[in-house]
């Protein structure tokens, strides 16, 4: 039988794989100019006037951390891949505010109500335990604080025809950075997430307001989508058509900041 704890290492063994070239994979190196504006955006609308303490849960190769990094906030990078988080130990040598702490976003070890944001891309859809995770992101925030999350549905291709068209493309012409084995081995791990079935807003908000969490924000990727596809080729535009992207804001219940910038919903 599987357990979760072999379902863990697998996905910590994946990601460790893929550290190496993670960052050649479109859509994960940010550049800067308008895609990265286009990312920072909702930070700056909903984080708060910096400088504010924030954990960036799965920081990886630490893309999302030079943002919100940038924009001037105390950070803290959790990771539970020693590789991925070497790549970002890297680029980020030697930055002030800025630490990385080796642990699982499921259960953090972060004191209480220690961060006042929390933010993470592309996790949720691979927590093994969810609702654990989303009561300890809820345990380490202070009364008030802000949980930003950009994630997907990584399931169900949102254009089918745009998914066919990009697996002929693959088949007629490799890219370098083209690894079937990681590909298997992520296939194999996506049946047996809880978000197999694909991730959507629907389906996290009961889990979140389940944990405490309220004041759910839904924002749109157009922005992001659009930008990456002004910067890019054919192939890649494509690639922004694939997936449903989304970007989810959430409160504590407290005390709201006054320090806190003026909104912008989609
Ligand atoms: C798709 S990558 C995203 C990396 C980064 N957030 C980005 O968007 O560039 C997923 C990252 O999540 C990390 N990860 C997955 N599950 C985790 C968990 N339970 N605890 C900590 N890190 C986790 C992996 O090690 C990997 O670095």
């Amino acid at each position: 039988m599987t357990t979760n704890r072999d379902l863990t290492d697998e996905i910590k063994d994946y990601w460790s794989r893929r550290s190496k070239t993670f960052d050649l994979s479109f859509g994960h190196y940010i550049p800067p100019g308008p895609e990265a504006e286009a990312w920072a955006q909702p930070m700056r609308d909903h984080l708060g006037p910096a400088p504010q303490r924030v954990l960036e849960l799965a920081c990886g190769t630490g893309e999302v951390t030079r943002l919100v990094h940038d924009l001037g906030h105390d950070v803290t990078g959790l990771d539970f891949s020693e590789d991925m988080m070497a790549v970002a130990k890297a680029k980020h040598a030697g930055k002030p505010r800025l630490r990385f702490i080796l642990a699982n976003a499921c259960q953090t070890m972060e004191p209480d109500a220690s961060y006042d944001a929390i933010l993470c891309r592309h996790l949720v859809w691979t927590l093994v335990e969810p609702e654990a995770a989303f009561t300890d992101w809820f345990r380490v925030l202070r009364p008030g604080g802000r949980l930003l999350i950009y994630d997907g549905d990584w399931a169900r291709p949102a254009s089918p025809l745009a998914a066919k068209l990009l697996a002929l493309w693959a088949r007629l012409s490799p890219e370098p950075s083209a690894d079937e084995t990681a590909a298997k081995a992520h296939a194999d791990i996506m049946a047996r997430l809880p978000f197999r079935g694909g991730l959507t807003v629907d389906r996290i908000l009961p889990l979140l307001e389940q944990a405490g969490f309220e004041d759910f924000r839904h924002l749109s990727h157009a922005p992001i989508s659009r930008a990456q596809r002004r910067a890019n080729g054919l192939r890649n535009r494509l690639r922004t058509r694939v997936w449903n992207r989304f970007i989810l804001v959430a409160r504590k219940p407290g005390p709201t900041d006054t320090r806190t910038s003026p909104e912008t919903s989609a």
